[in-house]
C-alpha cells in the first residue's frame, strides 16, 4: 500500500506493462529478494516515455544503487546518450558496476562513488535531464547544483516526493520520519516558487515533482 493511489488503480497500471525477460528483469528479483528500493515500475516507464519524447542523451542521476534506474533510461536513451550516475555505498557501487556492464551499457553509464553533493560541486556541463533519487531529506542542498547543471528547458525529475503520502498529511506521519518530511515539504515549497523552475507534483509511485528549468 502506497498511500498515494489506491492499490486497485497501482495493480492494474503495473498489469499494462509489459514484464521484460533479460538482465533488466533480474535486476528487479534482485532488488525485490533483497529489499533494494528501486523506481517503482510505473516510474521507470514514466522515465522512459519522458526521455523517448523529450529525445534526451544526457542525464545525471542521484542515487544509483544497482543500476537499475540508469540502465531504463540508457537503453531508453539509446547510442551516444551520456549518464552520470552517483552512489556512495561501496556495495552498491560494484554491483551497479557489474550490472550495467552485463547491460552493455559501460559506454552509456558512468557510475562515481562518492558523496552527491561532493561530486555534484565538480561536475560541469550541460544536461537534458537530473534524476533526484538518493537520501530524501538532502534533496535542497543538491538543488543548486541541479539547477546549475541542467540546460534551459531541462527537467529536474525528483523521486519519492510524497513519501507513502506522509508529505501530504499528518494523518500517515511515522514520527521517525518527521524530519525528512519536514525537509521534503520545504523542497516542494521551494521548486513549487522559484523562478528559475515550473514544476509539476505527480501521484505516480512514490510521488514524482517534474520541474522545468526556464
Ligand atoms: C532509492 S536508491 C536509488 C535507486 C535507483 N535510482 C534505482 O531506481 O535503481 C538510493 C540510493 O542513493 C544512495 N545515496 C543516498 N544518499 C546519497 C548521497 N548523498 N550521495 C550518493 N549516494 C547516495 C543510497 O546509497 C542508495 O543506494
Amino acid at each position: 500500500m502506497s498511500n498515494i493511489a489506491h492499490d486497485y488503480i497501482e495493480d492494474y497500471i503495473r498489469s499494462l506493462i509489459p514484464e521484460r525477460k533479460d538482465h533488466i528483469k533480474l535486476m528487479e528479483d534482485y532488488a525485490k529478494e533483497n529489499s533494494i528500493p528501486i523506481v517503482h515500475p510505473e516510474v521507470a516507464q514514466f522515465l522512459k516515455v519522458l526521455i523517448k519524447s523529450h529525445k534526451i542523451k544526457k542525464i545525471i542521476e542521484v542515487g544509483t544503487a544497482i543500476g537499475y534506474s540508469s540502465s531504463v533510461m540508457a537503453e531508453a536513451a539509446g547510442e551516444g546518450s551520456q549518464i552520470v550516475t552517483i552512489e556512495r555505498d561501496d556495495n552498491m557501487y560494484r554491483l551497479a558496476l557489474e550490472n550495467i556492464k552485463f547491460c552493455g551499457f559501460e559506454d552509456r553509464i558512468k557510475v562515481i562513488k562518492g558523496d552527491a553533493l561532493e561530486v555534484l560541486e565538480g561536475l560541469e556541463g550541460s544536461f537534458d535531464m537530473v534524476f533526484l533519487d538518493a537520501a530524501k531529506g538532502h534533496y535542497d542542498h543538491f538543488l543548486t547544483h541541479c539547477i546549475r547543471l541542467l540546460r534551459q528547458g531541462g527537467l529536474l525529475i525528483s523521486d519519492n516526493v510524497l513519501f507513502r503520502g506522509m508529505i501530504a498529511t499528518n494523518k500517515l506521519l511515522i514520527r521517525r520520519k518527521i524530519t525528512i518530511v519536514k525537509r521534503m515539504r520545504k523542497y516542494l515549497e521551494h521548486i513549487s516558487n522559484m523562478k528559475e523552475l515550473e514544476t509539476v507534483v505527480l501521484p505516480v509511485g512514490d510521488g514524482i515533482a517534474m520541474s522545468c528549468k526556464l
